[in-house]
């Protein structure tokens, strides 16, 4: 009987494994584009910069900037604006911060990740106004 079941049930686990890593590495674009344009762009803009859009680097040098994590040449982490403390300190004049206050760091910046990703120069749906 085990000969028979097993290599059904390790088929099927594979097979949950997989969605369940493929999920989470993908992040929520969804989610990250709303928080990349009320966060990121809302400070951008208000600081009188240029826009910083996604469709501004290739796949490859987001990558690269986001594993290096120095937004404004070291002066902070990129990982800093997407965390529960940054979130939680701009809530009350921030409805994206305020409502994504409880998500973790980690999963928030994935999906950021994903959003960037994207809309990338050479992503799948190149964004330019974010
Ligand atoms: C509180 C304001 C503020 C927030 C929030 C903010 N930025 Fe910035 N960002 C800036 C400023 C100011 C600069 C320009 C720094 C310079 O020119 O030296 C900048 C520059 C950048 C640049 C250009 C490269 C660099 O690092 O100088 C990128 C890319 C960037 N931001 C991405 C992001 C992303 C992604 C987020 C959200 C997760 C974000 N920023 C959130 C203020 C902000």
């Amino acid at each position: 009987m085990m000969k028979l079941h097993t290599p059904l049930a390790s088929a099927l686990l594979v097979g949950l494994l997989a969605t369940s890593f493929s999920a989470q590495a993908e992040g929520d674009w969804k989610k990250g584009r709303i928080y990349y344009r009320m966060v990121c762009t809302a400070c951008h803009a208000a600081q009188g910069l240029e826009a910083i859009a996604p469709i501004g680097k290739t796949k490859a040098e987001w990558t690269a900037y986001l594993t290096a994590d120095k937004h404004a040449k070291g002066k902070e982490t990129v990982k800093y604006f997407v965390s529960k403390k940054y979130r939680e300190s701009v809530k009350d004049t921030n409805k994206a911060a305020a409502k994504y206050l409880n998500d973790s760091d980690a999963d928030l910046m994935e999906d950021v990740r994903a959003f960037i990703i994207r809309s990338a120069k050479d992503g799948e749906v190149p964004a330019s106004c974010s």
